[in-house]
């Protein structure tokens, strides 16, 4: 059964979940092949045309986008998904229960052969249900250095808040907000003559450099995971 605590009723983050408690030093060696990637957007989807750049180009190799799904119809990124020919599914959320919608959403990554399920930019929150389904499988992008203003609003947390360094994380999703280990982080400084805007423009770049990176480390799978900390298990790595 679901539990019943939940961060708000609204959406604070990119993505959310529901928390539930997980055991949080259990050992996980990865290594299985995971080639077709799923998106799940529901905006502009930048990070979802960054990475399928990546994989046309090269950069992310032997692996594609085989679907791009979004929970509201008239995201840009789901107009742009199509406009290059991937496969693009609109399974609206508006009304549906969380795990109703996410048994949806599931059923057509499992149908499309999705291994790794790249959030990008989905302002839906999550089911515990949903999270068990693809255990490590799951990527976020979030633009702080995480577990610094994690929720809605990072850059203009960061900016408000007057740290010098902000930038963007990519991390594993877990069952709590914001939280999985964290895969990629990549800084920028804060500039005297920078704004919210002119902040989150310089940051959503090296998001975009990021995601990549991060999608190239858990297919190439030469990594574990103990407690929060992700190693390279590469011998050849520095
Ligand atoms: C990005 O800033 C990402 O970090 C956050 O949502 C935003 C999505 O932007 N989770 P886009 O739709 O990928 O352009």
């Amino acid at each position: 059964m679901a539990p019943k605590s939940v961060i708000g009723n609204t959406p604070a983050s990119c993505h959310l979940f529901q928390p539930v408690t997980t055991p949080r030093s259990i050992k996980i060696v990865a290594g299985i092949p995971m080639r077709n990637i799923g998106i799940l957007l529901s905006g502009r989807g930048s990070n979802f045309v960054a990475i399928a750049d990546s994989i046309a180009t090269g950069r992310i190799p032997d692996a594609r986008v085989a679907v791009v799904i979004s929970n509201k119809a008239d995201a840009p990124g789901i107009a742009i998904a199509r406009q290059r020919g991937l496969e693009a599914q609109v399974i609206v959320s508006k009304g549906k229960a969380r795990e109703d919608h996410d048994r949806e959403v599931a059923a057509s990554l499992k149908q499309y052969g999705v291994e790794l399920v790249c959030l990008a930019g989905y302002m839906r929150l999550l089911s515990p249900w949903f999270v068990q389904q693809f255990p490590r499988r799951i990527l976020n992008i979030h633009p702080s250095l995480l577990p610094a203003f994690p929720g809605l609003e990072a850059q203009e947390q960061a900016f408000a808040y007057g740290v010098k360094i902000s930038g963007c994380t990519v991390h594993f999703v877990d069952e709590e907000l914001d939280h999985g280990a964290i895969i990629v982080q990549k800084a920028v400084q804060v500039r005297d003559n920078d704004n919210e805007r002119t902040l989150a423009a310089r940051i959503l770049e090296q998001e975009h450099i990021a995601y990549s990176e991060a999608i190239n480390i858990v297919l190439d799978g030469n990594f574990e995971i103990v407690g929060r900390q992700m190693k390279n298990t590469d011998s050849e790595a520095p």
